[in-house]
């Protein structure tokens, strides 16, 4: 990562208009790579996000035997080592900012016969890494970390003889999930997880699209049963990447706020287990239509028109927080510019992602004047239908509070400044281009 510091400030802009394609999907392109390095022979993807994330997976899939080559931009070629064939990196594999890189790989890793060392930056190394290892370690694998919590930097001993298990995941948590399951596919026989609150569903559909045997039944009234079959022979198929709708989530929420815009997101990916946040926003009177609706790459996708809107507050229910949840802070800019309360219930995984993201929203928005409470798990948004602005915010290495904080600014009463937008790059190269061609004022 380029450590330069790159403070930069929204002020309240004209209607922003125009059409445009976010970049693509995080989680898919992770999966891409990953999938795609376990696979016999060469997967072609097209659209794979050029994020300093996904970058940071592409070097590890390298460093783990897998050839990597990019063609053109958004295009590579992987050509992979097939199920349980990961060599011995030569240094430690770096996942800079990466939980879900890291945790994925780690994953893959635990099922192979070799011992690999796994480190991030600052961010990183203060997030859990010891509930993806204790399945992966009922597994076989054994892991090291010289600190608490079996934080980063760790070391991992991959299984010789990977052993199947029935995982309950403790957490509505996808990374946890696709850890279990990319170590079972090294091991014989049968792999499941039971999940209780479904969480977003690429690992499933990635593996089933390269060939493996995956089954997915309904357990109790939110959860799924997974079921893979261990061993499977992983055969290369194209992968398109859709346009990833947690990235779509800034410039939809800035048309939303901005008065008189009218903006249009193409591609950008509608698979439920993501929709969480353009569902709540039509809940609060958001006018959010899906044009031209079909399949792209095994996922729906649809063309997103969205006009600016009235909003009103409404109570957002804790079994939605999984399809939505790294869409909070950018909810709190729209809850803010709301009339009345929004209540986001359940949101105890938002403590621990790139920062301690609870209480990031509530000091991004307190700053510029918005009445917001801590209560428990939830998150409590007082929206006035507008915001007052001028409060300095501090990014904290996450992507997600610099790329919140500038939408907010873009409708608020007095410039929205923000420490650091170095870090945006880790997910949504070119956002700030993008935001100032549909009119934002960012300087
Ligand atoms: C992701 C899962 C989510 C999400 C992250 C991407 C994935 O994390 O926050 O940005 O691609 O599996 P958790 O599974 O820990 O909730």
């Amino acid at each position: 990562m380029d450590q330069t510091v790159s403070p930069l400030a929204a002020r309240r802009s004209g209607p922003l208009k125009g059409r445009v394609r976010v970049p693509g999907d995080k989680s898919i392109s992770h999966r891409a790579l990953i999938v795609g390095a376990l696979t016999v022979g060469e997967t072609a993807i097209t659209g794979l996000l050029e994020g300093e994330d996904v970058i940071n997976t592409s070097r590890a899939m390298r460093a783990l035997g897998a050839k990597v080559e990019r063609t053109g931009p958004g295009v590579w070629r992987v050509h992979g080592v097939g199920v349980a064939g990961f060599v011995q990196p030569a240094a430690p594999l770096d996942f800079g900012n990466s939980g879900t890189g890291c945790r994925l790989v780690i994953g893959a890793a635990a099922g192979c016969p070799i011992t690999a060392t796994f480190d991030g930056d600052a961010s990183l190394r203060s997030r859990p890494m010891k509930r993806v290892l204790d399945p992966l370690e009922r597994m076989g694998a054994r892991a090291t970390s010289m600190t608490e919590g079996g934080r980063l930097p760790l070391t991992l001993a991959g299984a010789r003889d990977p052993i199947p298990i029935v995982y309950e995941p403790p957490a509505a948590s996808a990374q946890l999930k696709s850890a279990v399951l990319l170590a079972g596919l090294a091991a014989p026989g049968e792999t499941v997880v039971i999940e209780h609150e479904a969480t977003r569903d690429h690992t499933e559909r990635m593996l089933r699209h390269f060939g493996a045997e995956v089954t997915v039944t309904r357990d109790g009234a939110h959860g799924r049963r997974i079921t893979l079959k261990g061993q499977p022979e992983l055969v290369p198929s194209p992968v398109i990447v859709p346009a990833d709708p947690s990235s779509a989530a800034f410039p939809v929420v800035a048309a939303l706020i901005v008065p008189g815009s009218e903006v249009i997101l193409e591609g950008v990916m509608t698979n439920v287990t993501r929709t969480g946040l353009f569902e709540t926003l039509r809940d609060m009177g958001a006018i959010i239509e899906e044009l031209n609706p079909r399949i792209e790459g095994g996922e729906d996708v649809a063309d997103l028109r969205v006009r600016a809107s009235a909003l009103r507050g409404v109570e957002v229910p804790p079994e939605r927080a999984p399809f939505m949840i790294d869409e909070y802070l950018v909810l709190g800019v729209a809850a803010a510019n709301a009339e009345g309360t929004t209540r986001m219930r359940g949101l105890k995984e938002l403590r621990i992602k790139e920062s301690d993201r609870l209480a990031a929203t509530a000091n991004m928005l307190r700053a510029n004047g918005v009445d917001v409470e801590i209560d428990g798990d939830d998150l409590i948004v007082h929206g006035k239908g507008r915001v007052a602005g001028g409060g300095p915010v501090t990014t904290h290495m996450d992507h997600r509070i610099a790329m919140s904080a500038l939408v907010m600014g873009l409708a608020s009463d007095k410039a929205v400044p923000v420490d650091d937008t170095a870090f945006i790059a880790t997910s949504f190269p070119g956002f700030v281009e993008m935001m100032r061609g549909l009119g934002g004022d960012l300087s």
